[in-house]
């Protein structure tokens, strides 16, 4: 199936490994244009090189998205640099260290205002775009409780980004933009949380894998499959949908 992405404009926010690295890869093996940002540059150059040695317009910057002006200096760099947005994937979040209300204060920063605040700066850019499409990465710790210890605060911040991808699915229809969003369950790969988990705590880590009906941990190119796909012409009908990306750990039937 053509996904329709050749020659489309990407953005991608914590682009430099894990799921942004992986929904990057699939979008310039599609023949997209491609910017991205993260706060350590060596990771990002690294992915850079690789995305421009295969032919693809890449461009990143390391800047930290919760520093609004930044982050808007590098969207607009970005756009500048691509020609224009046609796609923004909200991707990125922080493993917050603090503890107690300020964990809530620094969580709702990381995981819901930085996401609203990187959609609202990118959606005067996608009104101007062909075939327009936001999609935002959720957590399936957003409607289920309790997944692994510690992710209260994330989870419910993630919620309220559910929602306001949903909102935006009604309020930017008149402009021709989609917004969906994916709900992974734990991804594991090197260097990212889970492998972290499973070195450190292989009994969390076994009973994380063994919530999904295929008893494992995803990866992030099932979750880049689906995010891609949502950001493509080709799923030009679905607009205000979240797409599990789970291995069937929620067992309610979805309406
Ligand atoms: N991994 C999972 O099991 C899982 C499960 C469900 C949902 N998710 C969601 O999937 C998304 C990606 O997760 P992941 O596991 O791939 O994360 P990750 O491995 O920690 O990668 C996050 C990316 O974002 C960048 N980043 C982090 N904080 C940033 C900031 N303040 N400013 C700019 N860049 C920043 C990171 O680079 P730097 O560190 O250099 O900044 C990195 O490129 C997140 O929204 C997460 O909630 C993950």
């Amino acid at each position: 199936m053509d996904l329709g992405l050749k020659g489309k404009r990407a953005i991608v926010t914590g682009g430099s490994k894990g799921i942004g690295k992986a929904i990057l890869n699939k979008l310039v093996a599609e023949g997209a244009s491609v910017a991205t940002c993260s706060r350590g540059a060596a990771a990002l150059n690294d992915a850079l090189g690789e995305w421009r040695s295969q032919g693809a317009q890449a461009y990143g910057e390391a800047i930290d998205v919760t520093d609004a002006e930044a982050y808007e200096n590098w969207l607009k760099r970005s756009a500048e640099q691509l020609g224009g947005v046609d796609i923004f994937i909200s991707n990125v979040s922080t493993r917050i260290q603090s503890q107690g209300e300020q964990r809530w204060l620094d969580t709702f920063e990381v995981d819901f205002m930085q996401h609203v605040r990187a959609t609202e700066l990118a959606i005067p850019y996608l009104k101007q775009g062909n075939s327009p499409a936001l999609v935002f990465i959720s957590t399936i710790a957003s409607v289920m409780a309790n997944i692994v210890p510690m992710e209260r605060e994330y989870g419910a911040m993630k919620a309220a980004l559910n929602a306001y991808a949903s909102q935006l699915a009604h309020r930017l229809a008149e402009d021709g933009i989609r917004s969906n969003y994916v709900t992974p369950g734990p991804i594991n790969f090197e260097g990212g949380f889970w492998s972290n988990v499973q070195k450190a705590d292989p009994t969390l880590f076994e009973r994380a894998s063994q919530i999904s009906a295929l008893q494992r941990h995803g990866t992030p190119e099932e979750v880049a499959n689906a995010v891609v796909f949502l950001a493509s012409p080709a799923a030009s009908y679905i607009t205000g949908a979240n797409l599990r990306v789970d291995g069937g750990a929620l067992k309610n039937t979805h309406y």
